[in-house]
């Protein structure tokens, strides 16, 4: 591989080895991938695109034209997921990516209404849960605010500007708490978390959040220091040399 393996490449290589259909991306931005990837019917979730006015609307109005292309829903990730059950039901998503509010407990919620639509066989993919160093892994809501918060409680410490918020604990909480699911982090472009279902031919499942609560707060207070010491195990990492074998894991029988 001579060019920098990154999560456009491992979307494209489900939405090809599936035959997908349907992809979903929560937390679009400006488009850098949903705009990329090649699928027949792309759903993009944001609450705040950066994609301008005018290209929306002609795409949106496009695909109501043509039932194919780019539709592009101007909400959060719980809005869209509660307006839209009946177009999820009839066309679950075959790949979702999720990648909106860097929060544990948003990116939880995600992951979990995402299995509950994800068709038979699907994959959801997650950015950023294998954070380089102390200053991206920052707890907060926003860019600004992880910068504000790192550097107030550490001597206004190197900023880099990269940012994964604590997304990777969703990785260990998925992995002590259903082992219905197959769980991994492909060692490319912040950690691609990979999911998918263990038994692929089950129907989209109903997984409750409040259900779950009881195990959030043991996760939640977990820090960086406790990721350095237990990065592999925890984040179940996978070297991008062991990309095949991990596409074929996630694939496999569907
Ligand atoms: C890191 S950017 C997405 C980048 C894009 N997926 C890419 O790979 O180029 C995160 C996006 O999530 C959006 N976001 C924030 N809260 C959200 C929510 N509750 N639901 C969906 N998206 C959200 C932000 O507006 C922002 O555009």
């Amino acid at each position: 591989m001579n060019k920098t393996f990154t999560r456009i490449d491992l979307i494209q290589i489900f939405i090809d080895k599936l035959k997908a259909e349907r992809y979903l991306e929560i937390g679009v931005a400006s488009g850098a991938v949903l705009l990329e990837v090649r699928c027949r019917h792309k759903i993009g979730v944001d609450p705040k695109f950066r994609i301008k006015n005018r290209k929306r609307i002609t795409r949106n109005l496009l695909y109501k034209l043509f039932r194919e292309g780019i539709f592009l829903n101007q909400v959060t990730s719980d809005q869209f997921f509660n307006t839209h059950k009946a177009y999820l039901h009839e066309k679950p998503p075959q790949v979702i990516f999720i990648d909106g509010l860097h929060t544990f407990k948003q990116t939880l919620k995600d992951v979990h209404n995402s299995l509950n639509w994800l068709d038979k066989g699907g994959v959801i993919v997650l950015h950023d849960c294998n954070p380089p160093h102390k200053a991206s892994a920052t707890p907060a809501l926003s860019i600004p605010e992880a910068k504000r918060n790192y550097q107030s409680e550490n001597d206004n410490g190197a900023w880099t500007g990269e940012w994964c918020g604590d997304v990777w604990k969703v990785i260990p909480y998925l992995i002590q708490n259903h082992p219905d699911l197959n769980v991994c982090v492909l060692d490319a472009d912040y950690g691609l978390g990979i999911i998918s279902r263990k038994i692929p031919s089950l129907s989209p499942c109903y997984y409750c959040l409040s259900d779950e609560m009881h195990g959030m707060d043991e996760f939640q207070s977990l820090d960086y220091d406790d990721l350095m010491a237990n990065r592999t195990e925890w984040l179940n990492l996978e070297k991008l040399a062991n990309l095949q074998g991990v596409v074929e894991l996630h694939t496999c029988q569907k």
